[in-house]
């Protein structure tokens, strides 16, 4: 990986804010965006700028061509069989509430989640609950936040419909051991969907070899434009789900008393779609793919080791999640006794322009269940580098020897 080449291809790493260079490690919100994907949007917007899948023109027919191509490009992103197991949509949780209205779930019917899952993997499900009378389970992590396999085994029974999980905690960096949960899910017959925002970004999803029967991700977080989302789902499921929007390009023909709709994927695109995003979104995955996703993880943990090892040296300091940076990616979600997680990322933005996010990242059930105020949180990205960390580690070194 050459990250000086890969530097270069973002500009807001070279600029400056208040005569000093930008540190940003906020990826697990929102990345930052290369050229190529920029291009590809300015390109669509100044050459192109017409509608796909509907009039006949030549700049309508090259708006579908590379809608189209879009979508291959996120079937080959996510190792799909089929280029019609790829919806748009505007991001993970339009993605995940699809699913969750168009899933054949009645009264007793169990969902199953994690005890740390987003707000956008919650409140689908407790939603489903008043209305419907499902019953959601936040099934409970171990105390570091780890999966225990064997507990799941154990509780897992036909009334499970759904086990639906966090692929990677934005709260702390965890990857489920998802190969060996979905196996656990099907013998016992439940589907199993993945929110896989931040997992997409920084590791290889393989689909297929996973057997997931739906995966959402976001493309804002994987370095593309900001309101695209994917949702990947198995084809006969697709098909076997109701309508979920409706409206144009959803329908095959309509008369006044009837509509037939088309197959998936465009029964779930209603209405006129964000071409450029999808365009744009290609132009990420490519990226994204041409770097390795393996290269982008390895690069995360060596960092986030950096990180560590420098939090263990602050008094006071407690990691979310599990103490080793190999089960954490890029993520570094940390308290220090005294400072409150916003006091934290401010000083670091003022001092040293390193942007972090605090608070309780869209997971207040978990920071609530703990009566806790929220974490400060380092996300890292491919663009990260190591002097970055170590600047982070010494100015927040400072902040906690002045202010705790
Ligand atoms: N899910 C996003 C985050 O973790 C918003 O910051």
């Amino acid at each position: 990986m050459d990250l000086r080449k890969i530097r270069r291809d973002f500009p807001t790493l070279n600029r400056e804010v208040g005569g000093k260079p930008i540190v940003y490690m906020d990826s697990a919100c929102m990345s930052l965006k290369p050229r190529q994907v920029t291009d590809a949007l300015v390109d669509y917007y100044t050459r192109l700028g017409a509608c796909g899948g509907r009039s006949v023109h030549k700049l309508a027919t090259e708006v579908s061509i590379k809608y189209e191509e879009g979508r291959e490009r996120h079937r080959r992103f996510v190792n799909a069989n089929d280029h019609r197991e790829i919806v748009f949509t505007r991001n993970t949780t339009e993605s995940i509430n699809l699913v969750s209205q168009c899933l054949d779930l009645g009264k007793g019917d169990i969902v199953l989640t994690t005890d740390r899952e987003h707000n956008s993997n919650l409140v689908p499900w407790l939603r489903l609950r008043d209305t419907k009378g499902i019953v959601h389970v936040p099934f409970k992590s171990n105390e570091d936040n780890t999966f225990c396999l064997d507990k799941f085994s154990e509780f897992m029974s036909r009334k499970v419909k759904l086990v639906s999980m966090a692929h990677t905690g934005n709260l702390d960096g965890y990857t489920i051991p998802a190969a060996e949960i979905i196996k656990i899910a099907h013998d016992h017959g439940a589907l199993v969907m993945l929110d896989g925002a931040q997992s997409a970004p920084h590791q290889h999803v393989d689909v297929k070899k996973l057997d997931v029967d739906f995966f959402a991700y976001s493309v804002h977080k994987m370095l593309g434009p900001t309101g695209m989302g994917v949702l990947y789902g198995k084809y006969q499921l697709l098909e076997s789900f109701p309508p979920y929007l409706v409206g144009g390009d959803t329908v095959e023909t309509t008369r006044y008393d009837s509509y037939k709709m088309l197959k998936p994927p465009a029964k779930f695109e209603a209405g006129l779609q964000d071409y450029g995003g999808v365009i744009g979104s290609a132009a990420a995955a490519e990226y994204l793919m041409n770097v390795g996703q393996e290269n982008v993880h390895a690069h995360e943990v060596r960092l986030s080791q950096i990180i560590t090892k420098g939090l263990s040296e602050i008094e006071g300091c407690q990691i979310i999640g599990p103490p080793s940076a190999e089960l954490r990616g890029g993520i570094n979600s940390f308290v220090i006794k005294g400072l409150e997680p916003h006091d934290i990322a401010m000083i670091l933005d003022e001092v040293a322009n390193i942007m972090i996010r605090s608070g309780m990242h869209c997971v207040h059930s978990w920071f609530n269940a703990r009566k806790m105020r929220g974490s400060a949180r380092a996300s890292l990205y491919l663009y990260n580098t190591e002097d970055e960390c170590r600047l982070f580690v010494d100015t927040l070194k400072d902040v906690a020897k002045s202010f705790a």
